[in-house]
């Protein structure tokens, strides 16, 4: 049993990787930014009041960004709003995120 769990283990390390080129997926991007980042980025990323425009920035950009507030390092003076949105993503939804708002332009 250890083996096959260790086994396991070892093929989901090997499916998944440790590197994070995912392509991302759009529609389920624009469904997860539907859960609450429109509220302060706006419609599509368009930028809302003082929080930043984010639509159509390039994908590297934007998944830098996010894994960056995902850590927990501040890059603007309002990151502690960001960094509590970004840390419950997983790597996928920060590419789906990327590749949405990526193409909105
Ligand atoms: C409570 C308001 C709020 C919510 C909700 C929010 N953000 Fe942000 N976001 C901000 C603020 C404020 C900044 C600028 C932070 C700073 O000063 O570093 C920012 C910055 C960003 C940036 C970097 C912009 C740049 O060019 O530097 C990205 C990308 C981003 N947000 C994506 C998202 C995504 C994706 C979501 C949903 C998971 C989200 N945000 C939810 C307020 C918010």
């Amino acid at each position: 049993m250890k083996h096959l769990i260790l086994g396991l283990v070892c093929l989901n390390f090997v499916v998944f990787g440790t590197n994070k080129v995912i392509a991302g997926d759009i529609k389920a991007g624009e469904a997860r930014y539907a859960q609450n980042c429109g509220n302060c980025h706006g419609p599509a990323g368009m930028g809302l009041a003082s929080y930043p425009k984010i639509k159509g920035k390039e994908v590297s950009y934007l998944i830098d960004r996010l894994n960056t507030y995902r850590a927990g390092t501040k890059i603007g003076p309002n990151s502690d709003l960001m960094i509590m949105m970004a840390q419950p993503l997983s790597d996928i939804e920060i590419a789906n995120l990327a590749a949405y708002l990526n193409a909105q332009k």
